[in-house]
């Protein structure tokens, strides 16, 4: 499982060299953000002044991670690559198909039997590809990525949008869809347009109540879901080199939440800790040689505004603990007017759940200051009024946490431990009651709250928070408790009040796991078997997309005009759904069923325009599939928000769907798109939305053209014979335009090497 020193040392070798010549090419003082872009350019790329948000650039990543849930689509396409081995270090990590509901040792046992088929999968496709597996109930991948795999500098991408989260150990560490991690594990170039930059001034010191989870609520309450969109956001200042590095981590893993590329910080020596206490000296020796390239140049920081597109400046001593939500984790809400805000919004404040732990926040940090409540329970008399979850991050974490005598603070307040896994953060939680859909609230420390996501009823109000105030607001059980102003009557009728939560940042004894979940490939995998059975209804082998037919495409009909909000959670649910992310046809099935029909305000029912007659999203398209008619999705801003499931893309690709024409697309997906071979437009008048009729058979003209920067035009013809004609934008490159005429980029790749 050790990470590859020799490919560290390798990389800060090179570091300084190329930073000089990317200083030079620039000409100007660097951004951290610049240097590990810069100190990865891919060898054919050519070194120049790139545009920010506007050149596409090759990259050279230095690792892969991906969990089971979008590794089996990526590893499917990885196979159809031919390639004997992966060429990066890469690792599979089993942590998305667990269901939490007894504990974690029942829950999984059940997984076990439940998914034996696919955990056996990618661990024989990881064994024979040279591919690092971590077995169900190692860890979440951010979590043990933090620990084994990240490293100050380094670039690494990741088949999860959380992947992001090592850059609280100073890496550019992106969330790509699989068919990218396909491309690095394969060899090839990985190209990203080359990000805006975004600096966060982080001055003062946390203290109290207040931690890092408090500082991304904070920045996603001011640059909302769409604010980072295109942007690497770099941290900064004394407020920064002050929190650990587990902190960082959570401040980066929700960089995501803001649409963010990604997060990062310079090195320093929180860093340096974390990486002597979890078994890595000697990066942290290597790193503290080239310390100065692993940071911004010194003007940089000094004068910010010159060498970022936007700088914020946040004071850690005087933030405060903040609440996000419902629905949505970019309304923050900070605690001192929370109770107002629930009362003034009718958010029902009885809380029925706190959750703790996740990738995002189960460092020994955060559940050390958790304990440190939990522990004050007992010690003031106190009942906790609200159920309580742990989901530990990492085996590691867990074993050292239970040594420590955390897992019992816990246990004394009734806490449920659930398996090392995403569970409900994911949806994976057999919550009893939540099919009765009733309205609740429930408080966790994740990083999503999007509806339905965490338990699958929509009328749950789901609320973000730093493990410390989830702790609190579930012994209170009461969204309008205040901890830092109220008090809280206990048992014997006294009043009394949490103390701050205090905690250790590194276990003083060191952190320990008797057994870390790891599957070492073998060293010549050549002969390992893998199979798939054709009758399986969780795996699927892949067939390639059929390649462009050299025409406009005509007589298109209009699947779904989706309204508002539509994450890739509403593209392709997760929850149960999770169970077919490795067969496509039966993962098909959920094809935007959580989007809302603009013209009937109904989830999952739309007009089949072939009967007039309304039905389910996947059925209408199935039956435009079979008649051989292609379709339109049409959405609202930010479409395809959220995760980095390339299933989002892949099933209307599937189903016969040709574009997708949105206001605005979320990055990842939008590559997703490119990437299957779809048409992923935007409309160049965003008033244009209203002109598309739920009846319209639609034209896309202009693809025997098709050229970077140049529109297409859409032809509307209405049902009343009349007919209109806009214009779509779309961001191809040439490059990508020929993934489009190949059907993929799978497709393209695969041309590329047999000619
Ligand atoms: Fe898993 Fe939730 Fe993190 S799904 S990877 S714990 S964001």
């Amino acid at each position: 499982m050790t990470f590859d020193l020799d490919m560290i040392k390798a990389l800060y070798a090179a570091m300084p060299g190329r930073i000089a010549k990317a200083r030079k090419a620039v000409g100007k003082p660097l951004t951290l953000s610049e240097k590990i872009l810069y100190s990865h350019l891919h060898s054919d790329q050519k070194l120049e002044n790139f545009g920010r948000g506007k050149s596409y650039v090759d990259f050279a990543p230095d690792r892969v991670a991906m969990q089971d849930a979008t590794a089996q689509m990526a590893l499917l396409q990885f196979m159809s690559a031919g390639r004997p081995k992966v060429a990066v270090p890469s690792t599979v990590h089993c942590d998305h198909l667990i269901v939490a509901k007894t504990g974690a040792k029942d829950d999984l046992t059940a997984a076990n039997n439940e998914s034996k088929e696919v955990f056996d999968f990618l661990a024989s496709v990881s064994n024979k590809y040279g591919i690092g597996f971590w077995k169900p109930g190692a860890g979440i991948i951010h979590q043990v990525v933090l620990e084994n795999y990240a490293f100050p500098g380094g670039m690494m991408i990741g088949t999860d949008s959380h992947t992001v989260n090592a850059g609280g150990l100073g890496m550019v560490a992106i969330g790509v869809g699989g068919a990218d991690a396909v491309d690095v594990m394969a060899g090839m170039a990985w190209e990203l347009k080359f990000p805006k930059l975004i600096g966060v001034k982080l001055t003062g010191k946390l203290n109290g109540w207040t931690s890092a989870k408090d500082v991304i609520l904070k920045v996603a309450g001011i640059l909302t879901v769409k604010g980072g969109t295109g942007a690497i956001v770099e941290y900064f200042g004394e407020g920064a080199t002050s929190m650990s590095c587990t902190g960082k981590g959570t401040i980066s893993n929700m960089g995501a939440e803001i649409g963010a590329t990604t997060s990062t910080f310079g090195y320093d020596e929180s860093m340096s800790r974390y990486l002597v206490a979890t078994g890595r000296a000697d990066v942290a020796k290597l790193a503290d040689k080239i310390k100065e390239h692993l940071t911004a140049d010194p003007e940089v920081y000094e004068n910010p505004e010159i060498y970022f597109d936007q700088v914020i400046e946040i004071d850690l001593s005087t933030l405060e603990p903040h609440l996000n939500g419902p629905f949505t984790p970019d309304l923050a809400t900070p605690l001192s007017k929370l109770k107002d805000e629930a009362i003034k919004n009718g958010w029902p404040t009885k809380i029925e759940v706190g959750l703790i732990g996740s990738c995002t926040n189960s460092s020994y940090e955060d559940i050390s200051r958790a304990a440190s409540l939990a522990k004050q329970v007992a010690d003031k008399g106190l009942k906790t009024k609200a159920e309580f979850t742990i989901t530990p991050g990492s085996e590691q974490v867990r074993y050292t946490i239970e040594r420590d005598g955390f897992i019992n603070t816990f246990d004394r307040i009734g806490a449920k431990v659930f398996a090392n896994a995403c569970g409900p953060c994911i949806g994976m939680w057999n919550r009893v009651g939540a099919d009765k859909k009733e309205k609740n609230t429930i408080v966790h420390s994740f990083n999503r709250n999007f509806q339905s996501r965490n338990d699958g009823n929509p009328n749950t109000f789901a609320f973000v928070g730093s493990p410390e105030l989830v702790t609190a607001l579930a012994i209170a059980g009461d969204l309008t408790f205040n901890p830092i102003t109220d008090y809280l009557t206990n048992e014997h009728g006294e009043q009394v009040k949490l103390e701050a939560p205090t905690g250790d940042e590194l276990p003083m004894k060191g952190f320990d796991v008797k057994d870390p979940g790891f599957q070492a490939p073998a060293k010549d995998g050549s002969k390992v078997k893998v199979s798939v059975s054709p009758t399986s209804d969780r795996l699927q082998l892949l067939a390639p997309f059929k390649a462009w037919e050299g025409t406009d495409l005509r007589g298109l009909r209009l699947l779904i005009k989706a309204k508002g909000k539509c994450t890739t959670d509403h593209i392709s649910m997760a929850g149960k759904w999770l169970k077919y992310r490795g067969h496509l046809d039966n993962i098909s099935n959920n094809l935007l069923i959580g989007a809302t029909n603009y013209y009937n305000e109904s989830i999952n029912s739309v007009k089949n325009n072939l009967t007039g007659a309304y039905d389910e999203v996947p059925k209408v398209q199935r039956a435009y599939k079979a008649q051989g008619i292609g379709s339109i999705v049409v959405g609202d801003e930010n479409y395809g928000e959220g995760s980095s499931r390339e299933h989002a893309a892949m099933e209307p690709r599937h189903l016969g769907v040709r574009a997708i024409l949105v206001k605005s697309f979320a990055r990842i997906h939008e590559t997703n798109l490119k990437k299957q071979g779809m048409l992923a437009l935007t409309f160049a008048n965003k008033a244009d939305y209203d002109k598309i009729r739920e009846d319209d058979v639609l034209d896309i003209i202009g693809l025997t053209n098709f050229a970077p920067e140049k529109q297409l035009e859409l032809v509307l013809n209405h049902s009343d014979g009349s007919k209109e004609s806009i214009m779509v934008n779309h961001t191809y490159n040439a490059n990508q335009i020929e993934w489009f005429k190949a059907g993929s980029a799978l497709n393209a790749m695969n041309a590329a090497k047999a000619s």
